[in-house]
């Protein structure tokens, strides 16, 4: 198996439940003798996390939103997820720029065009090649309708500032996050997460073993 790094981000709305499986997928490519580094925006190194308690705690404009999740991105990748990949490391990172588009651009109605700038001005000048745009390999998009998404958040801890958004917001991210994955095509992978979790990790499963980075599953082989 290559030793090249893999960056792999995990997108959907709130509720659509791909934390469980990131830890599943980390245990796979441990196993295969891959060192992985789990994790997530906004954060994944102290500064950006304390951006992120900003960023799901105060009050400000989609603009003040914006900057914020990019400039934690600009630390993330500057001091996690760059070096990881050019040790040749798995990053499996919860939520990255796909989230600013859906989230800040189509949930808050924030303008794409500055968030596009944004994201070449802060994901250029880490990678090796100056030039190139750093951004996931592959990204995992879990998609599932926004009333089942708020069904699910009903039942959970206290909701944060996007999560107590009313279901209107979640179905324009959904949206956002079509629109991201119909841009790109071959980045993302859409798993259908309205099934129960055995079903969606098979699904996972198949994806990864699809581009040859995880060995198939066993036709008897059940979830993680
Ligand atoms: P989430 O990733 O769902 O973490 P947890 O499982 O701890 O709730 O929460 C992060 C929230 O931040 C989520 O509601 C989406 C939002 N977000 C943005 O609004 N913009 C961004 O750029 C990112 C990365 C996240």
């Amino acid at each position: 198996m290559s030793r090249t790094g893999l960056f792999i981000s995990f997108e959907g709305i709130d509720g659509a439940g791909k934390s469980s499986h990131i830890s599943g997928l980390a245990a796979a490519f441990t196993a295969q003798g891959r060192r992985v580094v789990l994790t997530r925006e906004p954060g994944g190194t102290p500064l950006a996390e304390k951006l992120r308690v900003l960023l799901l705690n105060d009050a400000m404009d989609p603009l003040t939103e914006a900057l914020l999740a990019f400039a934690g991105r600009r630390d993330h990748l500057v001091q996690v997820i760059e070096p990881a990949l050019a040790r040749g490391d798995v990053v499996l990172c919860d939520r990255f720029t796909d989230a600013t588009f859906a989230y800040q651009g189509a949930g808050r109605g924030f303008d794409l065009a500055p968030l596009a700038q944004l994201e070449r001005l802060v994901q250029t000048g880490v990678a090796p090649d100056p030039l190139q745009l750093r951004e996931p390999d592959l990204t995992v998009w879990f998609d599932l309708p926004p009333e089942v998404a708020a069904e699910r958040l009903a039942h959970a801890r206290v909701p944060d500032r996007f999560e107590a958004q009313p279901l209107e917001f979640f179905r324009r991210v959904a949206q956002g996050y079509a629109d991201r994955a119909a841009a790109a095509p071959q980045r993302f992978a859409r798993i259908d997460a309205n099934h129960e979790r055995a079903l969606v990790w098979g699904q996972l499963q198949a994806a990864f073993a699809g581009r040859g980075w995880l060995p198939a599953a066993p036709a008897d082989q059940d979830s993680a």
